[in-house]
């Protein structure tokens, strides 16, 4: 059993940790939210204690690793609070709000000699891991073009966080963050990327973003929090095509047309979310400090990448005065 302290009750809170418990290998011990009758009524749902302080959170000994699902302009202050007390740490994306902070947030884990990964969790979907295969085994031949798409409105429960610069909004940090790690980790880091943005309130609506490599390779990116789109991948190559079906970013299902025809769908009996706290808990058992499904070089690149987009779309979160 692997018992895991949570910081933030919100949404994801909700999703990962009723998840977890399905496969009997997790169990939320205490959950630290906010406000404190969000961190009770998370806790009494999945069996845990909630706690008042985030002190008394940190200082307890059952925990084996704390995950954070909370707005991304408090990733770093909550990961560092860990990792400076020797806690293994799953962020979620966007790991900080920034390049220059996220590398920061890496040099004090390894300071601390402690485990850090961000919940990036199509990289540890079967699905994603396939597609990747494919386009290494030459599957559809020279890749020529990707469309990745992950636009949702966000119209009838309009979330604060994802509206408000303060809260590290707009699409980019929470949507397009997917078919950027996509794009990455298929293809390695562009040798253009230009950017264009619909900017409101000083985030991001919508967000276009093109990725050029030298081999021709061209990657259409697009996410917006306020209008619906296809929320799929296509991969063109020179001698097939694969599609990545709606969501994208969990898809379990990947379909490729070339020489060979396949219909993949992953077999694995509980959900990703699942599938991520395990194989993330069974790193840390094994004390590995980094992760092999995202490691440290994709959580940077994947920044630095961002980093340019955000001075392309005049987009741009003052750290230390962030909520
Ligand atoms: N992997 C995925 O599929 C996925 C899906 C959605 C979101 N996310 C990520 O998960 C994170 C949270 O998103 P969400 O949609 O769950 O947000 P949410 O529903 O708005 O919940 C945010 C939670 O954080 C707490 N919170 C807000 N501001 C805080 C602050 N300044 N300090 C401490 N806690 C604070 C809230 O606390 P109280 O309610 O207690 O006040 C709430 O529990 C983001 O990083 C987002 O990108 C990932």
């Amino acid at each position: 059993m692997f018992n895991w302290g949570f910081i933030g009750s919100g949404t994801i809170c909700k999703n990962t940790s009723k998840q977890m418990l399905k496969s009997g290998k997790h169990k939320v011990s205490c959950v630290w939210s906010r406000t404190y009758t969000h961190a009770r009524e998370l806790a009494n749902s999945v069996g845990a204690n909630a706690y008042a302080t985030l002190e008394e959170l940190l200082n307890d000994k059952t925990i084996d690793g704390i995950y954070i699902g909370t707005p991304h302009s408090s990733h770093f202050k909550y990961a560092k609070l860990a990792l400076e007390r020797g806690i293994p740490v799953l962020v979620e994306k966007a790991f900080t709000l920034s390049y220059q902070s996220s590398l920061k947030l890496l040099e004090i884990a390894k300071e601390y000699n402690t485990y850090i990964c961000e919940a990036m969790w199509t990289w540890f979907a079967p699905s994603s891991l396939t597609v990747k295969n494919w386009i290494k085994e030459n599957k559809i031949g020279k890749p020529l073009l990707m469309k990745s798409n992950f636009c949702v409105p966000n119209l009838f429960r309009p979330k604060e966080r994802i509206y408000n610069k303060l809260y590290g909004g707009g699409s980019l940090l929470d949507l397009g963050i997917y078919p950027i790690t996509y794009a990455y980790n298929l293809f390695g880091y562009p040798d253009d990327i230009k950017a264009t943005a619909r900017m409101k309130n000083g985030v991001d609506l919508e967000c276009n973003i093109k990725f050029t490599y030298k081999n021709g390779l061209v990657c259409e990116l697009r996410s917006a929090i306020d209008r619906l789109g296809s929320c799929s991948t296509t991969i063109i190559g020179e001698e097939g095509r694969i599609k990545i079906p709606a969501p994208m970013h969990c898809s379990r299902k990947a379909i490729l047309k070339g020489k060979e025809k396949i219909r993949y769908h992953d077999s694995y009996p509980y959900g990703l979310y699942e599938n991520e706290f395990t194989l993330v808990s069974e790193e840390i058992k094994q004390e590995k400090k980094e992760s092999s499904y995202v490691p440290f070089s994709s959580t940077l690149d994947v920044m630095k990448i961002i980093e340019e987009i955000k001075k392309q779309i005049g987009l741009s979160y003052d750290e230390a005065n962030s909520l």
